[in-house]
């Protein structure tokens, strides 16, 4: 087996850890290097997580360890950083959202097209046990032809759990920036390429408060849009109605994911996670759990994974710049159509890569 691939972490914050673990179930990487512009809580992170190195970015960029420079910092600095660690001769790999415009996000694409580098990025959830063998399922014809399918994501708002909760209301925030990546990317591995979006939002509060932590109490102004309501149609012929709010105060029974075909309809689990059960419906029949088709153990990191072998393949990677793109572009679609209150054609496209074939974890997953 070759060497892993040297992995080095920009951004120390809150969703971290889940990288800094998830890297270690994967044989094909290694978290050599991180830093933060904290610098103390890189040093945190390194100690917690027995990395050999917390350094300042500039240090980061310039280690012949690293190969990809794994991007967790807040979605404002997604672009610049990325074009960073491609000036410096290493893959990129980012949280979501992968920019907050369409130029900076073709200019980091184009950028990795000229350096002959790669761009990766989260979310990588739809890899998970449950949402490949979905893939399996309508690749094989299980519910028939698929022609239509819901996904909701309705909460009141992340302030309540994360201790630094800002940038949600900022310029690259909001419920369809931050949350439907989860959603669509799914859709998008399912169904091929969105093609318009007709959309409607609104803000429905001015301010929010933070809910815990040492910021308790600090006031954040929105600045962004925080119940969006769309239809998304989608290239295979699919219709899919969509609700993104951080608006939602009580409870409320909405599916997280339905796909529904010509011959049954499939519910899917949770698509910010890697488990949850799986269940379809055929024509007539009830709801039925199906058992997964591809067991791993999964969380996030997964992708960075697949981006790893990939690059010592020389394949293509499953969690690319160019799905990330399209994602982006497509949600960037569903905030500009409730702004214009007319229908927006989405001009970017993807290539369709092949799911993870299935397995019963034994053997190597990529
Ligand atoms: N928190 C979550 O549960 C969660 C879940 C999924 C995805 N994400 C995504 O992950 C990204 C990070 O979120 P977070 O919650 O960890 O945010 P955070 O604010 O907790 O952490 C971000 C970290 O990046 C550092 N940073 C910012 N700019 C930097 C720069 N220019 N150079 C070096 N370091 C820099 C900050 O100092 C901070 O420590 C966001 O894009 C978010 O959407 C977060």
């Amino acid at each position: 087996m070759s060497k892993p691939v040297g992995i080095g972490i920009i951004g120390c914050g809150n969703i971290s850890p889940q990288y800094f673990k998830g890297a270690t179930l994967f044989s094909e990487i290694e978290v050599v290097v991180c830093a933060d512009l904290n610098l103390e809580l890189a040093a945190s992170r390194a100690e917690e997580f027995s990395i050999a190195k917390a350094v300042s970015v500039d240090e980061l960029l310039a280690d012949p360890e690293v190969e990809i420079v794994l991007n967790l910092t807040t979605p404002q600095f997604h672009a610049p950083i990325n074009k960073r660690i491609l000036e410096a001769g290493k893959h990129a790999y980012c949280e979501k959202p992968f920019a907050t415009n369409r130029e900076e996000g073709q200019e980091v694409l184009e950028l990795a097209k000229e350096k002959g580098l790669r761009v990766g990025c989260a979310p990588d959830t739809f890899l998970s046990s449950p949402l490949q063998t979905a893939r399996k399922l309508v690749d094989e014809g299980f519910i028939g032809k698929p022609f239509g399918g819901t996904a909701f994501f309705a909460c009141p708002g992340h302030e309540r759990w994360h201790p630094n909760p800002e940038f949600y209301y900022k310029r690259g925030g909001g419920p369809v920036l931050d949350m439907a990546p989860y959603y669509l990317t799914v859709l998008a591995n399912l169904f091929g390429p969105a093609v318009s979006v007709i959309s409607s939002a609104k803000k429905v509060f001015d301010e929010r408060t933070v809910a815990s932590g040492p910021l308790e109490g600090e006031k954040i102004s929105v600045e962004t849009l925080t119940h969006n309501v769309s239809v998304i149609e989608y290239s295979n012929g699919a219709t899919v109605n969509a609700i993104f709010s951080f608006d939602v105060q009580g409870s409320h029974d909405l599916p997280m994911l339905t796909v529904y075909g010509t011959e049954g309809n499939l519910s899917l689990p949770d698509p910010n996670g890697f488990e949850g059960p799986l269940k379809v419906s055929r024509a007539g029949q009830d709801w039925e759990e199906v058992s997964w088709q591809h067991n791993y153990e999964g969380m996030r990191a997964i992708g960075l994974a697949d981006l790893a072998a990939a690059i010592r393949d020389g394949r293509k990677h499953r969690a690319n710049g160019e799905l990330a793109y399209h994602v982006f572009d497509t949600m960037l679609a569903c905030e500009e159509s409730a702004e214009s209150g007319q229908r927006v054609q989405i001009e970017s496209t993807f290539e369709s890569l092949p799911a993870i074939r299935a397995s019963d974890g034994a053997a190597p997953l990529f």
